[in-house]
């Protein structure tokens, strides 16, 4: 028999609480769905009348939003009462890299995780089934177990199941992602509270595409479903610096090889390095606990995904101040795009944060203009305060937010494409020149701009994977 669930709580309403929780209540009206947040701007920010103020942006979120808000989705930052209310409480914190302490670096910090078990451990009543959202390392699931057995024991008419659904959607695309995903996964050890989240999912997703497995596999696939997706980027993005070197062409390898079925098209774009919450945390959280296992090999296999990655930002950075010949001490130099990837505010990881310090530490003046971030989040990135002044007299760089393209390019010795914002796929370049002081250059770290119209304005033209 299955468990029916009329009342869900999501603890986080960050990137994947949001979102995923905004999709179950619209396409579940008769669930009652509370999204609760230690974080109280950040819930204030979820209540804004005005929806264009949410705290995530995603294409199609804020109609969801403004269809479900008040009906049966609601956010808070009463999280005891929301817990006590639950029939199933999905644990959507953060669990970023620990910064201290065994680990640093590597493994991913559970605190956030653990006080939310033991908020839920005190709280919870009746039967509650706990699911793991956030991505965790392996075997998290019994840390979760362990802290809600004991509160079983003591409170005695409480009782608990954990399942691990890990959330593949991508930022950017998360409506699309949630609505129509490839495939769910539940991980779990009893078939009725499985079978109720299932359930929850079979109301939109094919039965097909729901995926059951055990704790351990589900959990193992989110981190390897990471691993394997930045495995890609970094094996197109090391092609694409060798296509450089012989006067090949990535978009035409990219292609040629994507076109083999057995490879796909998808994941084949060079850049400049991937960005974003997960990859790096992911891959790094893996290679460590392969090393805790005893597998070194395994470990320094998918760590040189990470440090190719990282090298290719730095590379974009050496390769501007060297056609800039090689000095941008007090040069202006435009930034478009500060995002990790086009569609989205986050900045978290981006490689606009890596290549943007390497120029300011040259003593470059940046003028970055990002249609969604705003200049307070990249003060924070960049551990630097605006400034529109030009190199501080001690050599550091300097830099601004602008509100336009055209800002950007004003007086600038290049301009340095890093997010693949559709509006910089389609730039007037002849117009946009008339502001660039010359010679001048475009540096297109995408790969999206028309390399014709930019010669043909009278610029330089450097495209990531050109030879
Ligand atoms: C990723 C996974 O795709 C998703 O399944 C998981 O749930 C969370 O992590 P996300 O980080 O939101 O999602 O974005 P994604 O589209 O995967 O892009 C990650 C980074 O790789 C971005 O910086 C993007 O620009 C870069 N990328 C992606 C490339 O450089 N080239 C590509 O071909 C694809
Ligand atoms: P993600 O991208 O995984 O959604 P975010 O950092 O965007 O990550 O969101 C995680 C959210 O979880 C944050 O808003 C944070 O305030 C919240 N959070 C962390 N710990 C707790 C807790 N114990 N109780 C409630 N909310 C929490």
């Amino acid at each position: 028999m299955s468990r029916d669930i009329r009342n869900i709580c999501c603890i986080g309403a960050g990137y994947v609480g949001g979102p995923t929780m905004a999709v179950i209540a619209d396409r579940c009206p008769e669930i009652e769905v509370r999204v609760v947040d230690l974080n109280a701007a950040r819930i204030a920010a979820w209540n804004a009348a005005d929806l264009s103020g949410l705290p995530v942006y995603e294409p199609g979120l804020d109609a969801i939003v403004g269809r479900c808000r008040g009906r049966n989705l609601s956010f808070s930052t009463a999280v005891d009462e929301a817990i006590a209310a639950a029939d199933m409480v999905f644990l959507s914190v953060n669990t970023p890299t620990k910064q201290r302490g065994v680990g640093a670096g590597q493994a991913s910090d559970l605190r956030w995780v653990e006080a939310c078990a033991r908020q839920v451990a005190t709280m919870a009543r009746g039967h509650t089934i706990v699911v793991e959202k956030s991505t965790l390392p392996v075997r998290t699931a019994a840390t979760i177990q362990a802290i809600l057995s004991a509160a079983q024991q003591e409170a005695g008419n409480t009782t608990f199941s954990v399942l691990s659904n890990p959330e593949f959607l991508a930022e950017g695309t998360a409506i699309r992602d949630l609505e129509e995903p490839d495939r769910v996964l539940v991980g779990g050890e009893d078939p009725d509270s499985i079978e109720a989240l299932t359930a929850i999912y079979a109301r939109w997703v094919p039965r097909e595409r729901i995926l059951t497995t055990n704790l351990w596999s589900s959990e193992l696939s989110k981190l390897s479903a990471n691993a394997v997706l930045a495995q890609r980027v970094s094996s197109i993005n090391s092609i694409a610096a060798f296509c450089e070197a012989t006067g090949a062409d990535v978009q035409e390898v990219a292609l040629a090889i994507g076109s083999d079925s057995r490879i796909g098209p998808g994941f084949l774009q060079a850049g400049p390095g991937f960005g974003g919450s997960c990859f790096q945390k992911d891959i790094l959280n893996l290679a460590y606990l392969c090393e805790s296992f005893g597998l070194p090999e395994v470990a320094a296999y998918w760590r040189a995904v990470v440090e190719l990655n990282t090298w290719q930002q730095h590379r974009i950075a050496r390769l501007v101040v060297g056609k800039l010949f090689n000095t941008v001490t007090a040069k202006r130099i435009g930034i478009l795009g500060f995002a990790f990837k086009a569609d989205t505010n986050d900045t978290r990881q981006s490689a606009a944060i890596r290549i943007c310090r390497d120029l300011l530490e040259e003593g470059a003046h940046l003028q970055i203009f990002d249609p969604k971030v705003s200049p307070e989040q990249m003060a924070v990135d960049l551990g630097l305060a605006a400034s529109p002044d030009l190199a501080v007299p001690d050599g550091q760089g300097s830099w601004q937010a602008v509100h336009s393209l055209e800002a950007a390019a004003e007086q600038v010795d290049a301009l340095l494409l890093l997010t693949e914002w559709r509006q910089f796929r389609a730039i007037d370049w002849q117009a946009v020149a008339q502001r660039m002081r010359r010679p001048a250059w475009v540096f297109d770290a995408r790969a999206v701009t028309d390399g014709a119209a930019v010669a043909a304005a009278g610029l330089h033209l450097w495209r990531v994977g050109k030879g």
